[in-house]
């Protein structure tokens, strides 16, 4: 059993009970939705995720002036709507397809703004990018490079391009997003001189414009120090650079990361200030070295989008193994949210209609899928009387989830709806076992 002050923390303050004691988003009982749309579900806040792009964009341009920029790393959630979001909040996008390219088309998002990354780009996704109009490429490798300069050459275009530098940094985060380390499969690393080569690479090629320098350390990180020591590294580069090729670096992308809240023990990150810190420190570097602080970027994608979201289920089984363990089964699971089964992230689930009772129990939270690895948390504290047709809520789902589901023993993936003044409306439909297959011919 937990103690009272542990059994219940809504960790984001778009989480509310109203007086019945029934779990709302953004003012919005969840059950109504539940109702109204089926389970699984995704939900989202509109209004959380708009208020993290004006927070971004004021600390940012509070930190490095005007003309710096926030890119919205679709990655972590990309859809028509979202990229309409960023397109009225003034934000940059950060995509990594042809998928996430069309996407964002589709919403109308001017592509000028669009940064195009991914560490192999095919051939017919770099033509597809220029032809579409993307802004920038951020390049990783010397192959990439040359086969932008030919494809760029042949369309008469001068593409402009960052180059992704491998700083050297150990994020401390888990291992499948730690992205700075010299040994990463992504950019050139500034330790074994590979960096300084792309650079003056990128320098000779007629169809390259080359505007500066981009880096990604990792994700869910929540020690400011690290970009602390990312922004130092990559202004040393920059200034290096300058130096020994004489080159002049317009713009540095430092990347994304910043952590967010999955359970009450996790801290919340306050993003202006870690800005702001940032900042300071970054322009006291470039005084020191005697450069001009190029345009500065930042690519956030979990914190833009990870807490307005969260995903309903309904309970179906629930099974105890006397001496061993209690399962409660939802109707969704590895396949809406792969988190757990791949990285053993943690979770908060709560009943949806009344707090966790005192009298609690701890239950491992399954999914449906025919795998014993489709967990999506163990040792959930939840009402002992749990059962069929419950609806449970598992919360901060709006990152990495509907972008990384999956149609694993052929299951539908859930819509996704927005929550906006009290309203709700479809953003992406649910799939049905029709459009399942729909591609078998
Ligand atoms: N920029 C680049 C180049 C990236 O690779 C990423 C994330 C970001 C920005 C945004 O990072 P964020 O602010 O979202 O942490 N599937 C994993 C996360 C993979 C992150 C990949 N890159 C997860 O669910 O935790």
């Amino acid at each position: 059993m937990i103690t009272t002050a542990k059994r219940e923390r809504l960790i984001c303050e778009n989480l509310t009970r109203d007086t019945a004691g029934e779990l709302c988003l953004a003012g919005v009982p969840l059950s109504s939705l539940a109702k109204e749309y089926g389970t699984p579900l995704y939900l989202y806040d509109e209004e959380r995720i708009r208020e993290r792009c004006k927070t971004y964009l004021s600390a940012v341009r509070a930190a490095f002036g005007e003309n710096s920029q926030v890119l919205y790393a679709s990655k972590a959630a990309s859809f028509k709507r979202l990229y309409e979001i960023m397109k009225d909040e003034g934000m940059g996008i950060d995509v990594v397809s042809r998928g996430e390219i069309y996407t964002a088309r589709l919403a109308g998002f001017p592509l000028c703004r669009a940064y195009f990354h991914s560490n192999n780009k095919t051939d017919e996704d770099i033509t597809y990018a220029i032809d579409a109009g993307v802004g920038c490429f951020v390049v990783d490798n010397a192959e990439e490079l040359y086969a932008i300069n030919e494809m760029a050459g042949e369309r008469k275009v001068k593409q402009k391009v960052l180059l992704r530098i491998t700083p050297g940094i150990d994020p401390h985060t888990y291992a499948a997003v730690a992205t700075g380390k010299v040994d990463s499969k992504f950019g050139s690393a500034i330790e074994t001189g590979q960096a300084k080569e792309i650079t003056e690479l990128a320098l000779s090629l007629p169809s390259i414009d080359l505007l500066g320098f981009h880096c990604h350390v990792g994700s869910q990180i929540f020690d400011a120090d690290v970009y602390l020591s990312t922004g130092d590294i990559m202004l040393s580069f920059v200034a290096d650079m300058q130096r020994e090729l004489g080159f002049t670096a317009r713009e540095l992308d430092i990347g994304g990361g910043l952590g967010v809240r999955y359970v009450a023990d996790q801290p919340t990150v306050d993003i202006e200030k870690t800005v702001l810190t940032v900042g300071e420190s970054m322009r006291k570097r470039a005084r020191e070295l005697d450069i001009e602080l190029p345009k500065i970027a930042l690519e956030p994608g979990r914190s833009i989008v990870a807490d307005a979201g969260l995903t309903l289920y309904t309970v179906g089984t629930v099974k105890r193994i006397p001496g061993y363990k209690s399962y409660v089964s939802v109707d969704g699971g590895m396949t809406d949210n792969p988190r757990y089964a791949l990285y053993g992230s943690p979770y908060t689930i709560l009943p949806v209609m009344g707090e966790i009772p005192p009298e609690n129990e701890q239950m491992s939270v399954v999914g449906r899928c025919c795998e014993s690895g489709d967990i999506l948390q163990e040792n959930v504290p939840l009402p002992k009387d749990i059962k069929r047709g419950d609806l449970l809520a598992c919360l901060t789902t709006g990152a990495y989830h509907y972008s990384m589901a999956s149609n694993y023993n052929k299951i539908t993936r859930p819509p996704v709806v927005m929550l906006k003044d009290g309203q709700s409306y479809i953003a992406v439909r649910g799939e049905t076992v029709e459009d399942l297959a729909s591609h078998d011919v």
